[in-house]
């Protein structure tokens, strides 16, 4: 690939390169990338790494490669509630809304026809990996990790345990079969085809206990156990997202410090736990994440919808907690993690005019403002951390996976909102930010896992 490309470094930086010639292998992994490479040198550069008759890519003016998205948080089996319920707050939403819509798919012939459609759209926005809450049906939710990897997307999915506290029409038998279901689904996942020479399976599962009030102490315990077997496991959970819930949390387990000391009392609290919200966690709580190096998955639109409250991510970030975004579809609005990169932006500057005239809170983030590199770096290697793939995702270097969109700002993307001339050189930090604050699907042209294309308004299906 030659031209520009965009790759986070930290939470304060990126690069934005002009002219780069990027390698990627058969494998699908980035084999080198040469900065500032004039025209008339690429074939020159290219052979001096042994690339002879290789076919280049040329991106044009208005395109530039990105890190493909990181969505640390989503409900496929909500997509189809998308902008329904937003008058609810969430524990009526859970059972007005989501439960009756996630009952649909123990009708298998729904499943098949819904997930395709949700996994395309979501491939489509720009999102190469997800991590995927399925319903509480364990054939559902072999039928989305398999379209997920038939599609090629980079994935975890798990499908949600709920034995207590949820309506009769949608609740698990029993902490026993809720287990077995997972072991399951584990096994299913785990002896899913492989098409790709990625270094872990592109779709992989992940323990989802579905939150505290919906899991019984008994079903928490032997989830722990699961995890225990399996250090390499995810787990994905909700924590400390709306009052009522945690009210509630606390009332049923009277014996725990804290709503996400449940989870750590279970062995559920540890490097590769994803924590969805996070909006309204203590100093202890915070301490504790901190200490177990878990990882937050901060999801600012549903937050806002379900009128949650806004979580406090410049704090997280000075503690050194790891962060990324999640749509959370459908307390989300949007499958799109540039539709979080916009509310998370909206979130910080929530937070910082509640602070304004204060002097500034120690650390560099504090209650400031994101700016657009930390942005970039939540929606990608951030994302990325929450999910403990940074060694091959997030970014672009050498020997990590080509999982990249080519994004279009020209005006032949077809979104009116992005305005440029195509014909003269534009300043590409700011084709990043006008990407992210007005662009959409339209500004995806490719999607690539693993080096290969899946998907993106240019990808034929
Ligand atoms: N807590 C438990 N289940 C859910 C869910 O489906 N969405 C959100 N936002 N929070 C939850
Ligand atoms: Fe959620």
């Amino acid at each position: 690939y030659y031209g520009s490309v965009i790759s986070p470094v930290s939470l304060t930086s990126f690069k934005a390169l002009p002219r780069c010639l990027l390698a990627v292998a058969s494998t699908g992994n980035i084999d080198w990338i040469v900065e500032d490479v004039e025209d008339s040198m690429v074939q020159e550069t290219m052979a001096a790494h042994g690339y002879i008759d290789v076919d280049v890519v040329c991106l044009r003016e208005g395109e530039f490669l990105l890190p493909g998205m990181v969505d640390t948080h989503t409900h496929a089996p909500q997509v189809p509630n998308i902008g329904s319920g937003q008058q609810y707050e969430l524990l009526d939403w859970l059972e007005n809304i989501t439960f009756p819509m996630e009952s649909r798919f123990a009708d298998l012939d729904f499943a098949r026809r819904t997930y395709p459609l949700v996994v395309r759209r979501i491939i489509d926005s720009g999102t190469t990996t997800c991590s995927y809450y399925g319903s509480l049906h364990l054939e559902a939710t072999k039928i989305l990790a398999e379209i997920v990897n038939e599609y090629g997307q980079r994935a975890f999915v798990g499908k949600c345990n709920m034995d207590r506290n949820t309506p009769a029409h949608y609740i698990e038998p029993s902490a026993e079969l809720s287990v077995s279901a997972t072991k399951t689904l584990i096994a299913h996942i785990k002896q899913l085809p492989s098409h790709s020479h990625s270094a872990e399976p592109l779709v992989q599962p992940i323990l989802t206990p579905r939150f505290a009030i919906s899991c019984s102490s008994s079903l928490l315990k032997s989830l722990g156990e699961v995890a225990a077997s399996d250090p390499n496991l995810r787990i994905q959970t909700h924590v400390s997202e709306n009052p009522n819930e945690i009210a509630f949390t606390m009332s049923l387990f009277p014996e725990s410090a804290s709503y996400t000391g449940v989870y750590d009392a279970s062995g559920l609290l540890r490097a590769n736990t994803i924590l969805a919200h996070a909006v309204h966690l203590n100093d202890e709580e915070i301490a504790l994440i901190a200490e177990r190096k878990a990882g937050i998955s901060h999801c600012p639109t549903s937050n806002f919808n379900l009128n949650s409250g806004v979580a406090p991510i410049g704090l997280y970030l000075d503690r050194g907690i790891k962060v990324g975004l999640g749509t959370d579809v459908s307390g989300g609005y949007s499958p799109s993690i540039l539709n979080a990169i916009q509310n998370a932006s909206i979130a910080s500057k929530v937070i910082a005019m509640q602070h304004r005239g204060e002097a500034p809170a120690p650390g560099a983030f504090g209650n400031r403002q994101l700016s657009v590199a930390s942005l970039l770096y939540l929606a990608t290697l951030g994302g990325a951390e929450v999910c403990s793939l940074e060694k091959s995702v997030g970014s672009f270097s050498p020997g990590k996976s080509f999982d990249a969109l080519v994004v279009s700002v020209r005006n032949d993307a077809g979104n009116p909102a992005i305005w440029g001339s195509d014909s003269a050189p534009r300043d590409l930090a700011g084709m990043l930010e006008q990407f992210f604050f007005t662009g959409d699907d339209r500004n995806i042209s490719r999607v690539y896992v693993q080096g290969k294309l899946i998907g993106g308004t240019s990808f034929s299906r």
